[in-house]
């Protein structure tokens, strides 16, 4: 049983490793690490994390070195009983190790948490944007008010600016983080939380959903986009803007199957009948760089294979399989194609 219990053990080490390798994501920007901060809130909780590091390790070093040191030196063959702790001379070393220089540690790793916690709490500068993010399963719906923009899975910032995030859910719990730019924060039914990013240049940062949410959890990304000021506001320009009509046939042929298909229940194209709520806002997709919650590139033909039948794609996400003949499929791609 033992032996089995060790098979097990080393069994599931190996597959953490082995998984832990994976990624499910577009190969577009790296995959995020924490410690490899691109904006202040993110190089604080870097910081942090490195002084913990280093203190650990030197706690580590001196508390191993004495027990060597004890092992190789203080050896008395044949004596079995431990040391009386009472005596003067070990009294010195049990104040110190075990009270004295544990408060010392604990107290600065208690202090340079907090002053972490107190910096995150507030960024640089007051924010001039806040942009509202809306965990669905599995996708995240992204609103400016100020702008009167939505759009999906895609965060458009201006860089060098902190921006202030207003999280919610429209189901179960998620977690929104993009780690290099800072922590994660739940997103809770009922109640809105907030967060500010600062990306200190211009990039694309991946986001993921940091909390067990069902079947298609490790698939729920999303793209923080950060652009130089004007950049971004060229982009909100440009998405405040309601779909063009089509201009010709093929378009005008998409549009109908759009607008006579199941498609208007649960998506939303500004400019036209299509208002759904349930799914992403369509009105600018064919700007975007990612389809199915960062997962896959946008190109014409990720679209059709998504639009047909998304479930071989991700199981279990809301949008059913579509019943289109190859003509109505590419009458439709055209249309959304004109969706930029
Ligand atoms: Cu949403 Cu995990």
């Amino acid at each position: 049983m033992k032996m089995w219990n060790q098979r097990l053990l080393t069994a599931c080490l190996l597959l953490m490793l082995w998984t832990g390798a994976c990624t499910t994501s577009v190969g577009e920007p790296d995959i995020p690490s924490a410690l490899d901060p691109q904006g202040p809130a993110a190089a604080n909780i870097a910081n942090l994390w490195w002084l913990l590091f280093w203190l650990g390790t030197a706690v580590f070093v001196i508390v191993t070195a004495l027990l060597l040191f004890i092992v190789f030196t203080h050896r008395r063959p044949g004596e079995m009983m431990a040391p009386d702790l009472r005596a003067p001379e070990h009294r010195t070393w049990v104040w110190w190790g075990g009270v004295i220089f544990p408060a010392i540690i604990l107290s600065l790793t208690l202090f340079f948490t907090l002053r972490s916690h107190i910096a995150l709490a507030y960024p640089p500068t007051p924010p001039a944007l806040t942009i509202e993010v809306i965990g669905h399963m599995w996708w995240w719906e992204v609103r400016y008010p100020d702008h009167e923009v939505t759009t999906a899975n895609e965060i458009y910032i201006p860089a060098g600016q902190p921006v202030n995030f207003r999280l919610t859910t429209n189901d179960v719990i998620h977690s929104f983080w993009v780690p290099e730019l800072n922590g994660k924060i739940d997103m809770i039914p009922g109640k809105t939380n907030s967060l500010w990013l600062q990306a200190a240049e211009p990039g694309i940062y991946r986001g993921l959903c940091a909390e067990f949410c069902g079947l298609q959890h490790a698939k729920m990304q999303y793209l923080v986009i950060a652009v130089p000021p004007n950049a971004f506001a060229q982009w909100v320009e440009q998405q405040r803007q309601p779909a063009p009509a089509p201009t010709d046939e093929t378009t005008r042929l998409g549009q109908q199957i759009f607008l006579g298909s199941a498609c208007v229940y649960c998506h939303a194209i500004r400019g036209t009948n299509a208002s759904g709520q349930l799914g992403p806002d369509l009105t600018h997709i064919a700007s975007r760089r990612t389809l199915g919650a960062g997962i896959l590139p946008n190109n014409r033909g990720t679209l059709g294979g998504w639009t047909i039948n998304s479930q071989h794609i991700k199981p279990g996400n809301r949008m059913p399989p579509m019943n289109l003949s190859g003509a109505e499929l590419q009458a439709l791609l055209d249309y959304l194609a004109t969706l930029q």
